[in-house]
């Protein structure tokens, strides 16, 4: 007796061994041939054997052999659902691979790259400096006093000082009123304030202007200042320079014309156009010898002198790219970015 008991046992500890191990619907059938199979089955075998039992005996074995059945019956059961199911979440390998769709850089970031990338061929270094400026650095040092009518010339965003509770900073503060730059030329006077001359700049940057928007202007946008001071210094440095950028951004078929121009902090000043192969005569940049006066407010000596540049990044990328509204740069539509 004691011994079917015992098979019992063994039977439950194998079969669910193997139901474990199964790893097909076939085989999950083959074990149930094995154990519950009505010619053969190991269980069945065991069930058939009750009937030379005595009663008590009968009813111990048969209770537990009949148990196990059902157990047996429903794990294998399970198996197989669990297996038919792996089956369908199969992976199929002849699909096509989901597409990954890549970035696109901002047309403005690429231009600023190859501004980046030109001058420094050409041992300019890049420097950049703040956003919100002051009144000093972006008028008064550059030859704008605050009476004078070519502040006219930069519509300006002032910005009022204020608390963290909102409360408006009242008070003259160093270098005057608070406002967002209206170009980078405030970089000159920065960067000749704690460096020595000769040296040679560029600064790229974002720049504001407070002025209705329409295909040509937009109240941010991004200038490169240039800035190039030494000794002996002149125009000339200045279109070699300039022109040799120019053929590299735009090709060698360039031409280039110099008019004559204002602003406050060069003498003389001149506004560069350039002609692409077939196009017209186009505005890229203005530009101009160092005036004295903007030496004098950084203390520089008498001999030194150099050229200044100052040139839109997004006027760069419209002509480049033709792209016809500058507002287009700034609509965060990907469908114009995607097309760079
Ligand atoms: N800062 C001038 C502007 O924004 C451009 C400029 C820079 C002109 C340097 C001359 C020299 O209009």
């Amino acid at each position: 007796m004691k011994k079917i008991v015992m098979d019992i046992d063994v039977i439950r500890k194998n079969a669910k061994r193997d139901i474990e191990a199964a790893t097909s619907v076939k085989t999950c059938e083959d074990v149930r041939v094995q154990y519950l199979g009505r010619k053969d089955g190991e269980l069945t075998a065991v069930l058939r054997a009750l009937s030379s039992m005595s009663l008590e005996e009968k009813r111990r074995v048969g209770s537990e052999a009949n148990a196990l059945r059902v157990e047996l019956e429903e794990l294998i059961e399970n198996k197989i659902k669990e297996l038919s199911s792996k089956k369908i979440q199969r992976i199929d390998v002849t699909k096509p691979g989901k597409r990954v769709s890549l970035g696109h850089l901002h047309p403005l970031t690429r231009i600023d790259r190859e501004v980046r990338d030109i001058f420094s061929s050409l041992n300019f270094s890049v420097v950049s400096g703040p956003e919100l400026e002051d009144e000093y650095h972006n008028f008064d040092a550059l030859n704008i006093p605050g009476d004078h009518p070519a502040r006219d010339m930069w519509d300006t965003f002032w910005v009022k000082p204020r608390t963290d509770n909102g409360e408006e900073i009242k008070g003259a503060k160093k270098g005057g009123k608070l406002l967002m730059r209206t170009h980078t030329s405030p970089m000159q006077i920065r960067y000749m304030e704690t460096h020595q001359a000769p040296f040679q700049i560029i600064v790229p940057g974002r720049t504001f202007r407070y002025e209705a928007t329409d295909a040509s202007h937009e109240i941010n946008f991004y200038q490169v200042e240039g800035l190039m001071v030494g000794p002996n210094v002149t125009l000339a440095n200045f279109k070699f320079i300039i022109e040799s950028f120019f053929k590299r951004f735009f090709g060698e078929n360039l031409e280039f014309r110099y008019r004559p121009s204002y602003f406050p902090f060069v003498e003389p000043g001149v506004e560069l156009d350039v002609k692409l192969p077939g196009g017209k005569w186009l505005e890229v940049m203005g530009a101009g010898m160092v005036h004295r006066n903007v030496f004098n407010a950084v203390k520089y000596d008498k001999e030194m002198q150099g050229f200044a540049f100052g040139m839109g990044l997004d006027r760069l990328a419209m002509i480049k790219y033709g792209i016809p509204d500058i507002r287009l740069f700034y609509s965060g539509d990907v469908r114009f970015t995607k097309q760079f």
